[in-house]
């Protein structure tokens, strides 16, 4: 039974609060800003493209169903991270709530999550940087552009931009999380200047012939693109990543769960409506700036530059808060003995997991440099929509086993609306490939192995530890 031991939640809540620990300096401001600064990124600037290939202009009501399953499942996180204000986000609740083992294994899906979104951002910011740098007529000798095999019919090496940048990224994460936020809230702003400007612009040239026929692939088409742009919206579940540096938690959190989302989705569906109705949606073919393209085709040339810009500064803070995610999930399971204890010390000066932050900047910096990852938005999207049901499920089960605890946020309508959650990624997660499910599998495996192999012994709950 010690498979299902859990963590005593009020202990963990007492935790949290305990001096000595991560830094209590954000707002609600600030991480609504670190939401958005999480959410609005290659989803919108890069997937869009194939999104609108596969779907037409009903690529629309395929960002609506997939802000549907993220809306109610950001309800399901939002009660858990106002009554259980811990780092660590799902896998520390699943701990309070449905065992270790499930714990472990939604850890090991959450590390799949952030590490390859990070990598697979990286990917698309060295893209977008290269393309700006090339109108000023600067390249880099093309071995060093892409990862090997990336480029059919080029001898590429390694991505030098997407390593770089994620460096650059962790050393600012490894000073400290206020100056981090500072500098996310500058680029979040400018991100969202440059997509108001492509509405602004944009709605001029639309043409309303270009949104018929609406549906072209039926409701195939408008589910599979979901599935796909449901990449867009991950990152507001990072925000509950830092709950422990949070001042007032209770409040705070679901303000910025919800709020960013909310924010995200009307500026998704009225991106994707002014997209699809300036161009006619097969000439997406083949393209990864569609964005930017759209104001191309309406001879914007000037305002396309800027969106260019604002995607690169949109990455930028994707990749920022999905590390910063990551190494505090990472901190919280090596804090529970379930990952080696070096990756939950603090920094003397910076007060921030230092050792963690170095480990996933370079690993996944590594990953974006040498792994072509352009399909695998399609894995990280598996991985986060099994994280979004099981966070549901861990609602139903707290509701029950402690109907006591003070929760300053309720998700409404349980049992609906975790079950509408659950309901809603059960049937993206069926649009995905089988490709995807088999590889999904194989982490899973790998995760189980890790765990009997090593976790399990070196648990703090383990009665010989
Ligand atoms: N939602 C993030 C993006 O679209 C992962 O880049």
């Amino acid at each position: 039974m010690s498979l299902f031991r859990t963590k005593n939640l009020d202990h963990m809540v007492a935790q949290s609060r305990a001096a000595g620990g991560l830094h209590k300096v954000l707002g609600p401001l600030d991480l609504v800003l670190m939401g958005i600064g999480a959410i609005v990124g290659t989803g919108i600037f890069v997937l869009t493209g194939t999104g609108a290939l596969t779907a037409g202009p009903a690529l629309t009501l395929s960002f609506v169903i997939a802000a549907l399953a993220c809306g109610f499942a950001a309800l399901c996180y939002a009660e858990f991270a106002s009554t259980v204000p811990v780092a660590g986000s799902i896998y520390t609740y699943c701990y309070a709530t449905m065992g270790e083992l499930v714990a472990w294994m939604i850890g090991w899906d959450l590390l799949l999550e952030y590490g390859l979104a990070t990598s697979a951002v990286s990917v698309g910011w060295s893209g977008y940087f290269q393309s700006l740098m090339a109108g000023f007529g600067l390249h880099l000798p093309a071995a060093l552009t892409a990862a090997p095999g990336a480029l059919p019919g080029v001898q590429t090496w390694f991505n030098l931009p997407a390593l770089l940048v994620m460096l650059l990224l962790t050393a600012m994460l490894s000073w400290g999380v206020r100056e981090s936020a500072r500098v996310n809230s500058v680029m979040v702003a400018v991100k969202i200047g440059v997509v108001l400007l492509f509405i602004a612009v944009g709605a001029r040239h639309v043409q309303p012939a270009n949104w018929q026929p609406f549906m072209p692939f039926g409701m195939q088409g408008t589910m599979g693109a979901a599935a796909l742009v449901f990449f867009a919206f991950i990152g507001f579940d990072a925000v509950t990543s830092a709950a422990e540096e949070v001042k007032r938690p209770e409040r705070d959190l679901p303000i910025g769960i919800i709020g960013s989302l909310a924010v995200c989705t009307v500026l998704y569906v009225v991106v994707s409506a002014v997209m699809t109705g300036i161009v006619p949606f097969r000439q997406f073919a083949g393209v990864d700036h569609p964005v930017s393209l759209a104001l191309q085709f309406a001879r914007e040339n000037w305002v396309a530059g800027f969106v260019d810009l604002g995607a690169i500064l949109g990455m930028t803070t994707v990749i920022l808060v999905m590390t910063y995610g990551q190494t505090r999930v990472i901190f919280a399971m090596s804090r529970d003995g379930l990952l080696p204890r070096r990756l939950s010390a603090l920094h003397p000066r910076y007060g921030t997991p230092f050792v963690a932050t170095w480990a996933v900047g370079l690993v996944f910096g590594l990953v974006a440099a040498v792994i072509p990852l352009g399909v695998l938005a399609e894995l990280i999207n598996i991985g986060t929509l099994a994280a979004f049901c099981l966070v549901s499920v861990a609602v139903l089960v707290l509701r029950r086993r402690r109907p006591d605890l003070p929760r300053a946020f309720r998700c409404p309508g349980v049992p609906w609306i975790p079950l509408m959650a659950i309901l809603f990624c059960i049937a993206l997660m069926t649009f995905l490939s089988a490709t995807t499910w088999i590889a999904f599998g194989v982490w899973l495996v790998l995760g189980l192995a890790v765990y009997f192999g090593y976790s399990r012994r070196r648990s703090k709950l383990h009665p010989a530890v």
